[in-house]
């Protein structure tokens, strides 16, 4: 049994906590109040009872820190650190993008595992939460990497590693990036559909690729396509997050999912202006 403390009580965290809490002590570290947890699974409801702190002040040290809060929201996670890591404490970092052992400066890159998870959750309610979906986690296959899946033995989440971390984090921002016509449309997944729009997925994640592979990733050509295809088949009234954050106007993730190809391209010498552009559309929009 390991002590686990999940910094975010949104969808993420809230699944996993619950998940995590069948067999292991776990912590959850919440902004907002809750009092305990309840997920509707594909097998059924599960609850939980973790131990739920609002304080950072009152964190102790434990075996794992996750942080699950959304991207832009780091700097908050990082208060719970202080108290949370200890000298031999791992943090794994599960969110969107490329960059998750570059958002915590302040951890030694050796106890940061950068995780992929694909896991389609929805927190309806304080500590209520609906997980669509089994889902999957992806991590290096280094020793933290195989010690972090090993935690959701248990559990309906299958963890695993992959011997290429960085292909796998940049074939989920080639899909991630594409999205943003949905944000920018506001129209769900059917508007991959459009032969126009499909030709903007395809350049968005052309830039993708340039980018993805000049840090390392092994990304084809017919990945630009084979992102269409997959929209196209996907359930043509599935809203993707950014596009949902975008019409609530809640902040978004658009660094993350799209303005990190212009940083990354820059430092390669490599342009991306779709990816520029649409961000620069979508903050001019309404984005805060
Ligand atoms: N949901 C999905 O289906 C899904 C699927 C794949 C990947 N992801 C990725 O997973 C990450 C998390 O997404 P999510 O959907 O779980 O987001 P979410 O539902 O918005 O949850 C984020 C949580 O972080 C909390 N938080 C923010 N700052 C905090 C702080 N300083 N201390 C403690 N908690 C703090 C928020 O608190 P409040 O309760 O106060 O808002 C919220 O509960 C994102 O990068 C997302 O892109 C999500």
């Amino acid at each position: 049994m390991a002590r686990i403390a999940v910094i975010g009580a949104g969808a993420i965290g809230g699944t996993l906590a619950a998940w995590l809490a069948q067999t292991h002590e776990v912590t959850l570290c919440a902004r907002s109040p809750l009092t305990d947890l309840e997920v509707e699974t594909p097998s059924g409801t599960i609850r939980a009872t973790p131990i739920i702190l609002t304080d950072p002040a009152a964190a102790t040290p434990v075996d794992w820190v996750l942080c699950t809060t959304k991207t832009y929201d780091c700097a908050g996670a990082a208060v719970w650190l202080t108290g949370l890591m200890g000298p031999e404490t791992r943090l794994a970092v599960i969110q969107n993008g490329v960059e998750q052992r570059e958002r915590f400066p302040m951890v030694p890159r050796d106890r940061i595992v950068p995780v992929i998870i694909d896991l389609p959750a929805e927190r309806t309610a304080p500590g209520r939460i609906v997980q669509r979906r089994d889902g999957t986690i992806t991590v290096p296959d280094d020793a933290n990497g195989e010690a972090f899946a090993a935690l959701f033995a248990e559990t309906i989440v299958a963890a695993a590693t992959t011997p290429d971390f960085v292909t796998a984090a940049w074939k989920k921002l080639a899909i991630n990036c594409s999205g943003i016509v949905s944000a920018i449309t506001l129209r769900a997944a059917e508007v991959a559909n459009d032969p126009e729009v499909a030709e903007v997925m395809r350049g968005l994640v052309r830039e993708c690729i340039a980018v993805g592979r000049a840090e390392g990733a092994t990304l084809p050509d017919k990945l630009a396509d084979q992102v269409v295809e997959w929209t196209r088949r996907a359930h043509p009234q599935s809203v993707n997050s950014l596009h949902a954050d975008f019409a609530a106007k809640r902040q978004t993730e658009v660094d993350a999912r799209n303005l990190v190809i212009v940083r990354l391209g820059e430092k390669h010498g490599i342009p991306a202006p779709l990816n520029r552009a649409m961000a620069a559309l979508l903050i001019a929009g309404g984005e805060r």
